[in-house]
């Protein structure tokens, strides 16, 4: 009998992603693929394809008991709440966990980040070490994914650094494999589908880890626009975020991250995308001309 397979944050793009890569790589049948989400209104297209979508909201950890009856494997997508003041985000992800163990579930799988440990510069790199710690104390059998960073996370920087023919950045010499947020859906959906009472940590990225310098030349040769990369102190990046008009406390995790490039915290390249899904994993290149006129408007 196939196993009953849950994804948490369904009206999620990766939750999405992965639900899509169930149903239609894996051919799951929709009737064992149950998708939880805050919103299920979101989730009537799935519904309508048989898909059992369940309202769950981490906050509401009573809520959880119901949401995940049934279930063999659970995958928790990490939520999107960065309220670092309250450490709110941890404290969802362990009512998940502690859902997942009530419902006693077989398999726990998880969406983390690339070495979260207590050193990471990242503000919120202790939300994905607490929650991985939370789920090995489960003694549940686990896989973690540790996501790289999106190539879409690009859209955030570029499409202002292109306008001005400026990217300024704190990052100096360190690197990124930016990976396609689709292909990392793929790999986690063949990672659950897959998942035994073996637990493993992958961590998940793009082909080529290119630096910031790198990155702007192959903007230029794709747009045809110049972009001059200027490094400044993390400081006056933050002064400068923040004029953009980004709130202080999302500039501070903006900064965060180039801290974290610079100290080479980000520049792995692993094969676990092919070897988990069997796909070549889309390169920035193919990401970049796919997107040229979004990016350079
Ligand atoms: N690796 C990277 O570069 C990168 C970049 C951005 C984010 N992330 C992380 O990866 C996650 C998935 O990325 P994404 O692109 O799918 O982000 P997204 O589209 O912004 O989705 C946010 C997710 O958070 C869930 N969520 C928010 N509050 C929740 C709550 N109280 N209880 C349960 N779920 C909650 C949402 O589920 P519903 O709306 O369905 O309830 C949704 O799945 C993000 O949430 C974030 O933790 C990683």
């Amino acid at each position: 009998m196939t196993e009953t397979l849950l994804v948490t944050g369904a009206s999620g793009q990766l939750g999405r992603g992965v639900i899509n890569h169930l149903l239609d790589t894996h051919k799951v049948p929709p009737a064992k693929i149950i998708a939880t989400t805050r919103n299920p209104e979101n989730g009537a297209d799935l519904a309508a394809r048989g898909v059992v979508v369940r309202a769950a909201d981490f906050n509401e950890a009573a809520s959880l008991e119901t949401a995940f009856k049934g279930a063999d494997k659970v995958l928790i997508i990490s939520t999107g709440d960065l309220d670092l003041k309250s450490g709110k985000r941890l404290k969802q992800h362990k009512n998940a966990v502690a859902a997942a163990k009530n419902a006693g579930i077989s398999h726990l799988l998880y969406t983390s980040m690339p070495n979260p440990e207590p050193v990471s510069p990242v503000l919120f790199a202790g939300d994905h070490y607490g929650t991985e710690q939370a789920i090995k104390a489960s003694g549940i059998p686990y896989t973690i994914f540790r996501n790289g960073w999106y190539q879409e996370n690009l859209f955030m920087a570029l499409p202002h650094a292109i306008a001005s023919g400026h990217w300024y950045t704190s990052a100096g010499e360190g690197r990124i494999a930016h990976g396609a947020r689709d292909d990392m859906a793929a790999a986690i959906a063949a990672g659950l589908v897959g998942a035994s009472n073996e637990s493993k940590t992958y961590t998940l990225t793009g082909p080529h880890a290119y630096t910031t310098a790198e990155i702007a030349a192959l903007v230029s040769e794709v747009t045809g626009k110049p972009l001059n990369v200027v490094q400044v102190p993390d400081e006056a990046l933050t002064e400068g975020v923040k004029a953009a008009g980004v709130p202080e406390d999302f500039a501070d995790v903006v900064v965060s991250f180039d801290a974290n490039t610079r100290a080479g915290r980000i520049a792995m390249v692993t094969d676990a995308i092919e070897t988990l899904s069997g796909r070549t994993p889309k390169t920035l290149k193919q990401f970049l001309e796919a997107n040229k006129t979004a990016l350079a408007g």
